[in-house]
């Protein structure tokens, strides 16, 4: 369906998953290829709206199923706008979060359900898959302290460890495309192994 490649970053609050985001990219664009750097929500004009949105720490009265379906018109927005046209034109799309932080954080923490989850995913994404996607786990505790206070950071450690346990879940359940990597350690090994968790992709 498209030439380019398609990699996403996925984990808990205050991963590093981002740093890691940009280091690859810089490693990748070293190498020679082309890569756009993205995220969700937001990645486009109208995703940053949504986003300020979503984020919003005064949004006490936003409920569940308008997150979910924020959370979808962001990234409906991306895939149009930014991900698709990149990846016809052979491009590396590195994208921070996608559809599996929505399984985590609206599937599971929300109490949603993955099934309405995948039905948005197959409106909003038509079937885009990312190639691989790169998790970085950290504990609840120690990413809790090391993140930015947004609406999502100030849910309960319980809803935090619903959505670490099903992104470890899910990890297990397609173990070929999320690769799991332990985030607690320093930047630079976390780094190494993100690189060896894509490399075979690059050939
Ligand atoms: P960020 O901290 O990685 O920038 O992500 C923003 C927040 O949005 C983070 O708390 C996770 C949350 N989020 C969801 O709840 N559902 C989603 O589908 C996505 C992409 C993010």
């Amino acid at each position: 369906m498209t030439k380019g490649l398609f990699l996403t970053f996925e984990g808990p609050e205050g991963a590093g998953k981002s740093t890691q985001l940009n280091i690859l990219a810089e490693r990748l664009r070293a190498a020679g290829h082309e890569v756009i750097e993205t995220q969700e929500p937001g990645g486009t004009r109208i995703g940053k709206q949504i986003r300020q949105i979503l984020l919003d720490h005064g949004a006490t009265d936003l409920k569940p199923t308008t997150e979910l379906l924020l959370m979808f018109a962001s990234r409906a927005q991306n895939v149009d706008e930014v991900i698709l046209p990149a990846l016809a034109a052979g491009k590396i799309v590195l994208c921070d979060r996608f559809t599996d932080s929505t399984l985590a954080y609206q599937g599971a923490g929300r109490g949603l359900g993955a099934d309405m989850v995948y039905d948005l995913d197959r409106i909003a994404c038509r079937g885009l898959v990312p190639h691989r996607t790169v998790l970085i786990d950290i504990d609840v505790a120690t990413g809790l302290a090391r993140a930015e206070q947004t609406r999502m950071e100030q849910q309960p450690t319980s809803f935090h460890r619903t959505v670490r346990d099903t992104f470890l879940q899910l990890a297990n359940d397609d173990s070929r495309r999320i690769r799991l990597i332990d985030g607690a350690r320093d930047k630079q090994a976390v780094a190494s192994d993100v690189w060896a968790a894509v490399a075979d992709l690059m050939e």
